[in-house]
């Protein structure tokens, strides 16, 4: 059985005073659950959340990094940088990034195979956009950006990865894909999965959804097979929306 995971994506929010006060808030309605939760925000925040959240299950990860250790990469931070900190996830190929940072499935893969030799656990994030969905290419599409991320990863690198499946169309748009779109997909993914890696690798990949989920949606999504967990944007700024998705 894959435990549950919801990870929150606070993407360019929050101010030092707001990320205080939503861990603190965090930290005290959190109690014992079988859901892995991890929280993943800006570079400047991760050593605070890291100090707030110590002897809690709450996880810290970061939402991108550099393939190299240490160089002239003016605005990089590396794995290695990350790592000092404590940081346990590191989220991959948001479609933010790949549209507004040119990152393409090569630097992906090269992020990937780098976490891969840390102690930090990728996300990594695939996905179509509204074109390609209308177009019915949206299988293909994905599955040409699985197979070119994992490009040279092992089994057990596949084994221990997460994959989020996030349509985006339906990222900040509040037209979340239904139940049934996003496990055609994630089952797609695990299928691709199993095609590349074998069945018994498949069934341990985590698989989250992620576009505009939120309490009111989550139980029927992570009701889904193939559905083991949530990315989760606009909801994971407020710490009440972010527990009830945790308590789906
Ligand atoms: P929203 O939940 O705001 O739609 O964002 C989803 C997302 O991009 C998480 O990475």
């Amino acid at each position: 059985m894959r435990t549950p995971f919801i990870a929150g994506n606070w993407k360019m929010n929050m101010s030092r005073a707001e990320a205080t006060d939503f861990a603190n808030a965090l930290k005290e309605k959190y109690h014992d659950t079988d859901v892995r939760t991890a929280i993943c925000a800006p570079f400047v925040h991760l050593e605070l959340l890291k100090n707030i959240f110590e002897g809690t299950d709450i996880k810290v990860g970061a939402q991108n990094c550099h393939f190299e250790d240490s160089g002239a990469f003016t605005g990089e931070v590396s794995v290695p940088m990350l790592e000092e900190l404590g940081i346990d996830y590191c989220i991959i190929g948001h479609s933010e990034r790949r549209e507004y940072n040119n990152e393409t499935d090569e630097t992906v893969n090269l992020k990937l195979k780098r976490l891969f030799a840390s102690s930090i656990l990728p996300i990594l994030c695939v996905g179509e956009n509204l074109d390609q969905r209308d177009a019915g290419k949206e299988k293909e599409i994905v599955e040409a950006q699985v197979k070119a991320d994992l490009e040279g990863l092992t089994a057990e690198n596949v084994s221990a990865l997460t994959i989020a499946y996030e349509p985006i169309w339906a990222i900040g748009t509040g037209r979340t894909a239904s139940p049934e779109q996003a496990e055609e997909m994630c089952a797609h993914i695990r299928d691709i999965i199993s095609d590349l890696y074998g069945d018994a690798v498949a069934c341990e990949t985590t698989i989250q959804y992620g576009g505009s989920m939120k309490p009111g949606n989550a139980t029927e999504l992570m009701n889904m097979e193939n559905i083991d967990g949530g990315l989760i944007g606009g909801a994971s700024l407020k710490v009440d929306d972010f527990m009830g998705i945790i308590n789906f």
